[in-house]
């Protein structure tokens, strides 16, 4: 193949109302906060402006056209390329329909190469060109990434293991998210990014460092964690009584005598350390946040990059604090990945963005393997189905050097089109095509999965059996409701739940009364909620419930847990009805965790029932329900294997009236469905290899978006990947 790129013509030149109108607003937002502005600042401001302007006004001109609604985009480094590429590279972006580049997020050290000497000139050139090229910038502040200068001149402020050792230059991600020092180095950096770029027009958002991750167990933080503690629970007193500090002689006589440790720790202090270390986070991003929202224009979102499942702090907490949720996707089984979109959507229950996503293939797993020619189109439309915005590929161009030689790009290190640059074009393309249809669309749930960090958390401290992984468990309820229910909201057990017909809690272990009180009021208006194992153990302090299981949840449910079984081994069990079985039954196998449950109460009913295993569990109940108000509490005491769990929950969603019409299609064939004002927008995909003919139920698919014309009834084949895109007439989700 010829590895030219070649030019295609610019996105449409019409401004749509919407953008005029925020324009508007951010212009009258720009003339406020200017007046508003201290001396000083104004005087600042108004050298920064004028100088900046020059150039942006040269670059967008009014007529700069909108970029869609649908963005592709990349993560560009012009920092590390001289300046006479980055016309070549925008162009061969701009022929692949990317509306977005995310840049500055690890370019500190040429904003500011000694301390004091800020250079701005560069960064003005690479937003102004971006503009002439029809791209939005979502910027970024580089903290993640500090320069040689401020590790030498301010050691203090680099990031101390959880072994003590202090961290080094070189890596990235070197700092301690407590240092106060940090803290005022970054905010005077985000405040100056803020005033120079806040009215830019170009620029739409923000990104707040760059994958949060590692906390610092430096002297700052053993005070701040101590301190912390000092105000949750005001006297030692009150602390040694909630965490059962007698245990081991571990009482305290001063909050300073605390360990500070995220490993073999009292199991209170374990949790109490995740919570702070998510407050301390939370107040990291505030910190540069605040700058930016005192001088940026109001449409100008601000968002930070998070990475899927990652537990190191509570993902509901922080994206309270932030506008836009966006995430790292580099899962590569479709199913994980649909949920861990669900879980971005379900932090904001809003649309969000893929702020990275790998173009073929990573460089940090032991083995980094391509993903099939057509894989990576495929998991882009998957990506919208589930609600994101725009997606964006990590990253544009082959660095040179640096770490990540190895890993995929759009542009080799020649800078002409790598193999993959056709199919990002096609997806460019078709984003374009779609954007409008999409356009204030969203997916709508009436089946949650609830997933709660404090529960997760001390699942992991204390895992009892090695394969209980937490997030496995959550999944393997995911997978299922996903395919009978179709959409599937990931959210946490303090938001509204209102939508739901039916909720699935696998592993709620950590029970506070207000959660259980928020779930049971759901559950007396009509609500089916269904408890996974291992729920309703614990407390707030991660402390035993003396209800025993589901501890606030027990009366209502009545029965509860008089003994949990850690399984390595499945163990038989018959649960669920079964057409064709010779007794009725489905027969399966329970796997990685087994309760045995008590009825207390007359009208609990027992489902199903363990076969002969280790004694213990031998023909007790699988499961027990129980109708409370309007609704009905079950208590599911294992992990079924996955054709058993499958059966069960589909009369579980079947009874809950959230059967997706979409319920019958081949097990590779996803279906989403994004709801909008007046149509829906259904993205079909086909994740195997090999093509797939089926028929769409009753279908009302009113237009192909992208192939118009094609035929919209009959059976549809896809092709291995395949992706049709079809506004439908009415409500499907
Ligand atoms: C992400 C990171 C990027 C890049 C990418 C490579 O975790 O945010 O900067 O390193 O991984 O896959």
């Amino acid at each position: 193949m010829t590895r030219k790129a070649t030019v295609l013509p610019a996105a449409s030149t019409a401004l749509s109302r919407r953008f005029l109108r925020r324009a508007q607003q951010d212009a009258r937002h720009f003339v406020r906060q200017f007046m508003h502005q201290s001396a000083y600042r104004a005087g600042l401001a108004l050298s920064l402006f004028a100088g900046a302007s020059s150039l942006a006004l040269a670059a967008q001109p009014p007529s700069q056209p909108a970029a869609p609604d649908l963005l592709l985009g990349a993560a560009w480094y012009p920092e590390q390329w001289p300046e006479e590429v980055w016309e070549h590279d925008l162009a061969l972006m701009e022929a692949a329909h990317i509306h977005l580049v995310r840049i500055g997020e690890f370019a500190w050290s040429r904003m500011e190469p000694r301390e004091g000497d800020w250079q701005w000139g560069w960064l003005d050139h690479a937003i102004a060109l971006a503009a002439r090229h029809h791209m939005k910038v979502l910027l970024g502040t580089p903290s993640a990434a500090p320069p040689a200068w401020l590790t030498q001149a301010y050691p203090d402020t680099l990031r101390v293991s959880n072994a003590g050792v202090r961290d080094e230059h070189g890596n990235r991600q070197q700092f301690s998210f407590v240092s106060a020092r940090y803290r005022a180095l970054t905010h005077d950096l985000a405040e100056r990014m803020a005033v120079r770029y806040g009215y830019n027009p170009t620029v739409v958002g923000w990104q707040i460092d760059n994958e949060l991750a590692e906390p610092s167990f430096d002297p700052e933080a053993h005070k701040a964690f101590h301190a912390w503690l000092e105000k949750k629970y005001g006297t030692i007193q009150n602390l040694n009584q909630k965490w059962w500090t007698s245990y081991w002689s571990q009482t305290y006589s001063d909050f300073g005598q605390i360990p500070v440790h995220d490993a073999d720790e009292n199991p209170a202090l374990l949790l109490n350390w995740k919570q702070f270390v998510t407050e301390t986070w939370v107040s990291y991003v505030r910190n540069q946040a605040a700058p930016i929202r005192q001088h940026a224009l109001p449409s100008q979102f601000i968002t930070t990059n998070t990475m899927g499942w990652f537990d190191g702090f509570d993902g509901y907490t922080l994206h309270q604090s932030l506008d836009l949720v966006g995430w790292d996707d580099y899962e590569t089984e479709w199913t994980d990945n649909a949920a861990r979109h669900d879980l971005a959507r379900g932090y904001k229950m809003k649309n969000f963005w893929v702020t990275e996503t790998d173009p073929g293939f990573v460089n940090w797993r032991p083995n980094n393997l391509a993903h099939d020619k057509g894989e990576v189109r495929a998991l882009a439309w998957q990506a919208v189905g589930h609600g994101a915005d725009a997606v964006e590929y990590w990253q544009w161009r082959a660095a040179l050097n640096g770490q990540e030689q190895y890993h995929g790009v759009i542009a080799g290190a020649d800078g002409n089109p790598a193999p993959i640059y056709a199919e990002i074009q096609q997806i460019g393309a078709e984003f374009e095509k779609a954007a409008p249809a999409l356009r204030e669309t969203t997916p709508h749930a009436q089946v949650a999965l609830l997933h709660d960090m404090p529960s997760r958390w001390a699942i992991s401290f204390q895992k009892q059996v090695e394969g209980f992984d937490p997030v496995k468990a959550l999944t393997a309820f995911y997978a299922p409701l996903r395919h009978m229910a179709g959409t599937v909201d990931v959210i946490s057990p303090h938001q509204n739940l209102a939508p739901y017909t039916l909720i699935v809690a696998p592993g709620l272990n950590v029970l506070p009364q207000e959660v259980a009180d928020h779930l049971l009021a759901w559950v007396r208006q009509g609500g089916h909620l269904v408890l996974g194992p291992r729920s309703g153990m614990k407390d707030a302090d991660n402390a035993l419930d003396p209800h025993l299981q589901p501890g606030p949840l027990a009366a209502a449910l009545g029965a509860h847990v008089s003994q949990f079984y850690g399984l390595v081994q499945p163990v038989p069990l018959s649960l669920g009805q079964a057409q064709g079985s010779a007794d009725g039954t489905v027969h399966g196998t329970g796997t990685r965790w087994a309760e045995t449950l008590v009825p207390t109460d007359p009208a609990t009913r027992k489902e199903g029932m363990y076969g002969p295993s280790n004694g213990w569990l031998d023909g007790a109940p699988v499961a027990v329900s129980r109708q409370v108000g309007k609704g009905e509490i079950t208590y599911l005491s294992t992990i079924p294997d996955p054709a058993t769990l499958e059966t069960y929950l589909k009369t579980q969603v079947q009874n809950a009236h959230a059967l997706s019409p979409f319920a019958s299609l081949p097990a590779d064939v996803e279906a989403c469905v994004r709801r909008g004002k007046g149509h829906d927008v259904l993205v079909l995909i086909n994740h195997a290899r090999t093509p797939v003919t089926f028929t769409l139920p009753e279908s009302t698919a009113a237009a192909d978006l992208l192939t118009p014309g094609a035929p919209i009834s009959g059976p549809v084949t896809l092709p291995g990947y395949g992706v049709r895109v079809l506004r439908l007439t009415g409500s499907h989700a």
